[in-house]
């Protein structure tokens, strides 16, 4: 799966894909993510990708022009299954979301930053808008970090055991039971006595 991310703020998810199961997917060449700068689309040379919202409500709203441009460019790479917009008025994120989402070959996630961008793009480039549950974030980075990562640890091959994903809380709608492991008593707190009975089924 190929997942480019368009955003203000390329720092900002450094390091979410660079450890444990996302960095070893990959490694693995089943995960290829990639983050674009969106000011490498900016209108003028000061780097100007914002401006001032029509009707004078406050903060800054990323603009039509570097947005189409960015989403031109790499849409001249790849065919996307889906153009995902983060924001906080999406549908809220869930498990069966994902893995349908996982399903996908390419696409493409738009961060927000500041008060969103131009409803136009919304309107006339984006196939789905994912929020990550309902407060604000600063902007859409860390939302599809959090997408980024419920998707690719769903990629076959991706976790060791495959049936480790199968198991997660949520895939069969019910929450995974608790866990435990040795030793089977600290501190005077014991495990359950059903786990050392050696019936796997019980
Ligand atoms: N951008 C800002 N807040 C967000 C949220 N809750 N989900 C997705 N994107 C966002």
């Amino acid at each position: 799966m190929h997942i480019d991310i368009i955003t203000v703020l390329p720092e900002l998810l450094e390091s979410p894909f660079g450890h444990s199961i996302m960095k070893r997917a990959q490694e693995k060449g089943l995960l290829v993510v990639k983050t674009h700068a969106l000011r490498q689309w900016a209108v003028n040379e000061y780097g100007q990708v914002d401006d001032y919202q029509y009707g004078g409500g406050a903060g800054m709203v990323l603009m039509c022009e570097p947005l189409v441009n960015a989403i031109e460019a790499l849409s001249k790479e790849r065919k996307y299954d889906g153009i995902i917009y983060l924001t906080p008025d999406g549908q809220t994120l869930q498990q069966s979301m994902a893995n349908q989402l996982s399903m996908k070959e390419n696409l493409l996630l738009i961060c927000g930053h500041y008060k969103g961008i131009d409803q136009r793009i919304r309107d006339h480039y984006i196939t789905r808008e994912i929020s990550i549950g309902d407060y604000v974030l600063s902007g859409g980075e860390l939302a599809a970090a959090v997408l980024v990562d419920a998707i690719g640890r769903l990629l076959p091959g991706v976790l060791n055991n495959e049936t480790s994903a199968l198991t997660d809380s949520f895939q069969d709608n019910l929450l995974a039971p608790p866990v435990y492991t040795r030793p089977a008593e600290f501190k005077g707190w014991k495990i359950p006595d059903i786990l050392l009975s050696g019936d796997l089924k019980k």
